[in-house]
């Protein structure tokens, strides 16, 4: 992918309803329904932005591969897909104590990449791009196996009423997806102030074999797991004294 030429890249993504991958291994996979991508306006300041900077910082969802050397300018560093960065807040605070690793911030909703954008120029933060699209199939299409040494998925949302839990992304076929897209050694990390979800995500710990469920805290774990920050969600859910759980697992080695 030649995402520092990409000059057509505006960051829109396609009217209407996206498409879902078809998965054939029997597991669930969230269903997001007649759930549409998210909209929203951009300030001037941030068109701007986002005009002169997306090109070459962020890319859309597409069948392409994403060749991460080429777009960091830089091989043999450590990469972490962020699932639903939201506004990025947590994203740009850790990216600097994680200099040597390529973060990929993958988010629908495009006034969040716009304030993550805004943040990456302000703070000449060098090691994080952007994707716009669903994290399922960002993971599925533009990543090949085994090719990232971390996945973060913090907060997401909770879909709390029970006829939506079917759009929770912690599910056994995301689980496995997120997997087969780890190196062995691969860390997931989640996190969650939503007590029915943690007991959603309690239940599935151990229902993929590849990922060994490590737990919290986990000492040794190689990468950066502190956020550094408190964003909007977590700031919202402290504030109704939501108890934040945290999750780590590991890639067990290749069979
Ligand atoms: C509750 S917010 C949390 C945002 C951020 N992680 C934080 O802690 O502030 C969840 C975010 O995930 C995004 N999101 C939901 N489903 C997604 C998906 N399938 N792929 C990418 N982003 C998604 C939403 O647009 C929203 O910004």
């Amino acid at each position: 992918m030649t995402n520092s030429d990409n000059s057509s890249n505006t960051g829109e993504l396609p009217a209407g309803r996206p498409l879902q991958s078809e998965f054939d291994t029997g597991l669930d996979y969230p269903r997001l329904g007649s759930v549409s991508f998210r909209r929203g306006t951009l300030t001037d300041n941030q068109e701007k932005l986002f005009d002169e900077h997306w090109p070459r910082l962020g890319t859309l969802l597409s069948d392409e591969r994403i060749d991460v050397e080429q777009w960091f300018g830089r091989s043999g560093h450590p990469t972490i897909l962020e699932i639903g960065s939201g506004t990025g807040t947590s994203t740009a605070a850790m990216a600097p104590l994680e200099a040597d690793t390529n973060v990929i911030a993958v988010e629908l909703y495009k006034p969040g990449l716009a304030k993550l954008l805004g943040a990456v120029v302000r703070g000449d933060i060098d090691n994080i791009r952007m994707v716009r699209g669903d994290g399922v199939e960002v993971l599925n299409r533009m990543f090949p196996e085994h090719s990232l040494d971390g996945v973060r998925i913090f907060f997401p949302d909770p879909w709390p009423k029970a006829r939506h839990h079917k759009r929770r992304i912690i599910q056994s076929g995301t689980l496995n997806l997120i997997a087969s897209r780890l190196k062995p050694g691969g860390v997931l990390h989640v996190a969650t102030d939503h007590a029915d979800y943690a007991e959603w995500i309690d239940e599935l710990v151990d229902v993929e074999p590849a990922l060994e469920f490590m737990g919290w805290p986990w000492e040794q774990c190689p990468q950066l797991t502190d956020r550094q920050v408190i964003t909007k969600f977590e700031g919202k859910g402290l504030k109704k004294d939501h108890v934040i759980r945290e999750y780590l697992w590991r890639r067990r080695p290749l069979a």
